[in-house]
């Protein structure tokens, strides 16, 4: 994907934007996530304009602590935020975002119900090739719409027991994302 920037990278946005913005994550949304006196800020280019359809952001790991606070961040900067979610049907992978998105609102003071519009689940596993993404829509993900990715998909369990899937996720998928973006 030559649109898209490293996607462990916080300047994730392509550089032939109209200006800055930042996207602060403040300490009170994540009580209890973070280590004391951490907040994560990122730089971020204002990409939204009244006159063009949506940016759009890939990001996996929304069922996670992060991602559902990133998306949500992000759909309230006017991107559009598609995310791969394990699930086997697009009704579950639905479910599972309507049950997390709505959790958040006793997170978030002032949470907007709305944005959940511009969050699109699909059903999605970053160990699987492709993502486990369906065909077209991953050739879609590809165009120049998607400005960028952030890359949350995770396993945290370190015990011995998970080691496979620590590697298949956090390694393969890791991989499964740069080889998706390198066959753009
Ligand atoms: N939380 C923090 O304080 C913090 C601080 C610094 C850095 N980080 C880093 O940020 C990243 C996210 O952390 P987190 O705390 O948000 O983790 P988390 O709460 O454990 O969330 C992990 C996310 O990854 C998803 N996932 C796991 N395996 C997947 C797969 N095969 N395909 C697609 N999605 C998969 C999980 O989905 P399921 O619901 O399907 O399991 C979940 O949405 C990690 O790399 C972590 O090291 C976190």
């Amino acid at each position: 994907m030559n649109s898209l920037q490293n996607p462990s990278c916080p300047e994730l946005i392509a550089p032939n934007d109209h200006g800055d913005g930042e996207i602060t994550l403040e300490d009170s949304t994540l009580e209890n996530t973070l280590p004391d006196n951490s907040s994560v800020t990122t730089r971020f280019r204002n990409i939204v304009s009244d006159d063009q359809p949506r940016p759009r952001i890939l990001l996996t790991g929304f069922t996670g602590v992060l991602g559902k606070r990133f998306a949500y961040r992000l759909a309230a900067l006017g991107c559009e935020v598609v995310c791969p979610i394990r699930a086997g049907s697009e009704a579950e992978a639905k479910s599972r975002f309507e049950t997390v998105f709505h959790g958040m609102q006793k997170l978030l003071p002032g949470f907007d119900e709305s944005l959940s519009a511009r969050i699109r689940a699909i059903p999605g596993d970053v160990r699987k090739k492709g993502l486990g993404i369906a065909p077209s829509l991953l050739e879609d993900l590809r165009g120049p719409r998607t400005r960028g990715i952030w890359h949350l998909a995770a396993c945290l369990d370190l015990t011995e027991t998970k080691s496979q899937d620590v590697y298949d996720t956090n390694f393969l998928g890791t991989l499964n994302i740069q080889i998706g973006r390198a066959h753009v």
